[in-house]
């Protein structure tokens, strides 16, 4: 049988007229769970967290998987079987990640709004450093682990001020961003925090942004981290592991992100040559190694062709696929079980009562109503990121593993979204 691979795409072929992920028939999986309905392959996961494994060979280093790319305990449970750590950012995260078995040693909590009760839970289960983002942060953690009789694991957040060249709203290290400490305050910062009982240092982070495709905004991060650790250590307080952070992007539509393991060896190399070959690291990867794992498959429902426009209605929606209409993101829609008509160009959207629901622009497809679609790198940001408006049901996620699909999450029902809600006129009519 013909095989034909995606672009950017190793686990997704079509064999024959069919798109396969791994070993399973996407339309087969439609069938059997309804769309829209997430598929996530094993492999794929594995290959790219295998990318910074090979970078890493023979490194102290700890790979904590950024979860808010994708919070399924499935997930989370493949890359804490390989030894991964996570980075979390609220209670939430955290009690995912031990309901699905990761170690709390090896959890990091980011996120410039942690509350006390987020700190004193994380303080009792054992967390291995907290990411601190604000002086006025620290002083908190601090009362709070006093109040516990503990001392808090901190690395502190700072702003590198490097311009990662992406997209604003997920461009975090630079000046007028909420994130972080500014360079300038960093080495006070340390000292203080070094001055306070209840914290114990032991590294320091950051994080520029996401979907970054270019090395120099890695490389230039790294050498302004360097330079930070040669000052906090000159005013006397030792560092003991450096985290840079995710943000290595992905190929939605032709980008070139390097390798993380191509990356790494320049990183790598500029650690060496600047005598901190020996330091542990830390990275905080999340889209790089789930985002191209997914798809999305979603039915064709309508075919509205208009006079300036081709309507291709579909039932998944920016509910399940948020990323266009957050941030015109570009995602590739490609057919289950391509046509042999010729092409036309349509607008690709939802059922939800807005225009800002649309999942793709002019793109060119024989499509007829019924078919599938699959919106291709919806393993990141998508199902974390999905929503219940228009009162839709959030879809069911499958991972696929070779030829075997494991249902790990069912489609949400409508009590399942009522269940928590009360009626307040009922109550009053039965007193
Ligand atoms: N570490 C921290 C502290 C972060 O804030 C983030 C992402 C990561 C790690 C992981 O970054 P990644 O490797 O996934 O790029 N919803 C947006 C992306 C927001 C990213 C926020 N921070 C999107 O769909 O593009």
């Amino acid at each position: 049988m013909s095989s034909k691979r995606l672009p950017g795409q190793p686990h997704i072929a079509y064999r024959g007229d069919e798109l396969f992920l791994e070993e399973a028939s996407l339309n087969a999986l439609a069938q059997q769970f309804g769309t829209p309905l997430f598929v996530y392959s094993k492999a794929a996961m594995m290959a790219a967290l295998a990318a910074y494994q090979r970078g890493f060979a023979g490194r102290k280093v700890q790979i904590c998987y950024a979860m808010k790319a994708n919070s399924t305990l499935g997930v989370i449970q493949l890359f804490a079987q390989e030894g991964c750590g996570f980075d979390v950012v609220s209670l939430g995260e955290l009690t995912r990640v031990l309901a699905a078995g990761g170690q709390a040693s090896r959890i990091i909590f980011s996120g410039v709004g942690k509350t006390r009760a987020e700190m004193r839970a994380a303080l009792q289960a054992g967390i291995g450093c907290f990411n601190v983002e604000s002086e006025a942060e620290l002083e908190v953690l601090n009362e709070v682990a006093l109040s516990l009789g503990r001392q808090a694991p901190v690395s502190i957040r700072v702003n590198p001020n490097v311009d990662p060249q992406t997209h604003p709203y997920i461009s975090t290290g630079l000046k007028g961003n909420k994130f972080g400490i500014a360079h300038e305050r960093v080495v006070q910062t340390y000292q203080r925090a070094d001055a306070l009982p209840g914290l114990r240092i032991e590294g320091i982070d950051c994080h520029i942004g996401s979907q970054i495709i270019q090395e120099a905004p890695y490389l230039d991060a790294m050498d302004r981290m360097l330079d930070l650790v040669q000052a906090i250590e000159a005013a006397g307080v030792p560092i003991h592991h450096i985290d840079l952070g995710g943000g290595l992007g992905i190929d939605y539509n032709g980008e070139t992100p390097p390798e993380a393991d191509q990356l790494w060896a320049k990183l790598l190399a500029k650690l060496d040559a600047r005598g901190f070959g020996q330091r542990a690291l830390m990275i905080e990867p999340g889209r790089s190694l789930v985002g191209n794992a997914g798809v999305c498959l979603t039915e064709v429902l309508y075919l509205k062709p208009g006079e300036q426009k081709n309507f291709c209605i579909v039932d998944a929606a920016m509910n399940d696929l948020p990323r266009p209409a957050m941030y015109q993101a570009y995602q590739q829609i490609v057919p289950v079980k391509p046509r042999s008509a010729p092409e036309e160009t349509w607008e690709v959207v939802g059922p939800i009562c807005e225009s800002g629901d649309w999942l793709g622009h002019d793109r060119n497809l024989a499509v007829q109503q019924g078919d599938l679609l699959a919106v291709l790198s919806a393993g990141a940001y998508c199902m974390s990121m999905a929503s219940n408006y228009n009162t839709r049901n959030r879809a069911a996620e499958v991972l696929v593993e070779g030829g075997h699909a494991h249902l790990i999450r069912e489609r949400e029902s409508y009590a399942d979204q009522m269940r928590l809600e009360r009626l307040p006129l009922a109550a009053t009519i039965a007193r």
